[in-house]
């Protein structure tokens, strides 16, 4: 696995618990000297026991030799990172051919070389052209195999997929890749082939029509609020209807994390290479672009435009709750938001403080539900950690003249009005 990050970490960690002997190899020294150790450098749970289990069995390597983890290995997996190039749509490949050309500098004999990470469609030719230079093309194949897990659920997503993708122009290779993921196929994975570029669509489609969905039941939220109804209701309506399906269909703040937003553009920069115009997904982007200022500015209004020198407590800064990745996290629009209109803000996350958020003025992190509520003027429930659903607020916050604003719908209104509790949530 090359690139030990969330994608590379749990799947090289699982393919290793399923009796692989797995090199996981990253450039992040730091990393690595942890993960020697059996520390994990990101929050995900169940991952560190794990790691630990498969270090003791010898089956799990961390290493900074790329050389001699591509020489010792059968199977590579591109694991590494494709976000979006600054002020455009386009997904930035580089680290992908960078490893690519360190690749094909290594291989002596034959290897199956596989992009786990999300790649635009050709990127699989693109890889082959650069190892062609170097390496006879019958030492080596390109295949696709995009990942579907989740932050937070990693590891379940990992060992009980839905699917499992594996794209190549090769039919010989599909019967290789199965043989690597037949315990998972045995437990009822569906294993599906298709084109190397037909795998490449499916990440991206997939993503897209995930983020589609979340943005849709944000948008009906908004008139649920409008019309006073709530959009629990609707969610429950309509995700009964076994077309539609009830997950990704619950309103709360924009959408963020590592991939739907770079995702759902770098969609939209493969359609133009291909001169196609994906009106949907562009709809879907600017929409949610807009939500984080929505609900950021409702903040205001709820304060009755009154923010300045209000004690603010927000719980939960990741872009959602059992993951400590901040990426694209619409807390990093709230609390900027917050501080520069002269709140004084305190933040909890249950997966520790956040670099981002280090030296900035009237900003503290503290290191539980209580210390940031005791006090407060507002509340902001931003993710749905599970130690913030069953709060008991006036014990906590010791005064009676304080707000909620529950982003993620996780409290009863008629409970808290019953307790004379100024409760604001979304779409309700
Ligand atoms: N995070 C998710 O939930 C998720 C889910 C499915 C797919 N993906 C996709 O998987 C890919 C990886 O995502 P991630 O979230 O794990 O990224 P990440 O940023 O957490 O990890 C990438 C890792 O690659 C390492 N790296 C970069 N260049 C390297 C090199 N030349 N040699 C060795 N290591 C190198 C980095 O140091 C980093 O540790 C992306 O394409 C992403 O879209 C992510």
């Amino acid at each position: 696995m090359i690139g030990t990050g969330y994608v590379g970490l749990v799947s090289g960690t699982c393919f290793a618990d399923l009796g692989n002997k797995v090199y996981c190899v990253d450039k992040d020294k730091s990393k690595i000297n942890k993960l020697k150790n059996a520390i994990s450098p990101i929050y995900e749970p169940g991952l560190e026991d794990l790691i630990r289990n498969n270090l003791r069995a010898k089956r799990l390597i961390f290493t900074n030799d790329l050389k001699k983890a591509i020489q010792d290995s059968k199977i590579i997996f591109i694991c590494v990172g494709t976000p979006t190039k600054k002020g455009s749509n386009i997904v930035d490949l580089s680290q992908v051919y960078s490893v690519t050309k360190s690749i094909s500098k290594y291989i002596k004999n034959y290897k199956i070389i596989v992009t786990k990470s999300t790649v635009p469609v050709t990127t699989g030719d693109q890889i082959e052209k650069i190892i062609s230079k170097r390496v006879k093309k019958s030492l080596f194949e390109i295949v696709s195999n995009p990942e579907f897990l989740r932050e937070g659920e990693a590891i379940r997503d990992f060992k009980y997929p839905d699917r499992i993708v594996i794209g190549s122009n090769n039919k010989k290779i599909f019967k290789k890749m199965e043989l690597l993921y037949e315990p998972l196929i045995k437990k009822g994975a569906k294993f599906f082939c298709s084109s190397r570029k037909g795998a490449e669509l499916i990440k991206y489609a997939s993503n897209a029509f995930l983020a589609t969905k979340i943005t849709y039941i944000n948008e009906i939220a908004n008139l649920c609020e409008a019309a006073d109804i709530s959009v629990e209701d609707i969610s429950v309506g309509m995700g009964s209807d076994a077309r539609i399906g009830s997950r990704f269909l619950r309103a709360g703040p924009a959408y963020g994390g590592s991939c739907f937003p770079k995702d759902t553009k770098g969609l939209v920069s493969i359609a133009e290479k291909f001169k196609s115009n994906l009106s949907i997904v562009k709809s879907v982007i600017k929409s949610n672009q807009n939500r984080k200022i929505l609900l950021t500015k409702r903040v205001s209004k709820i304060m009755n435009n009154r923010i300045k020198n209000k004690k603010v407590a927000v719980l939960g800064v990741t872009f959602k709750a059992n993951t400590d990745d901040m990426r694209e996290s619409s807390s990093l629009v709230l609390i900027p938001y917050l501080l520069k209109r002269g709140a004084k803000v305190s933040y909890h996350d249950p997966s520790g403080p956040k670099k981002e958020f280090d030296n900035k003025k009237n900003l503290n992190f503290v290191s539980s539900v209580n210390k940031a509520c005791i006090g407060v003027d507002l509340i902001i429930i931003n993710t749905e950690w599970d130690e913030f659903k069953s709060i008991d607020f006036k014990k906590v916050v010791k005064k009676s003249n304080f707000k909620i604003y529950d982003m993620r719908n996780l409290y009863n209104p008629k409970e808290l009005k019953k307790r004379n509790i100024k409760y604001y949530s979304v779409g309700r």
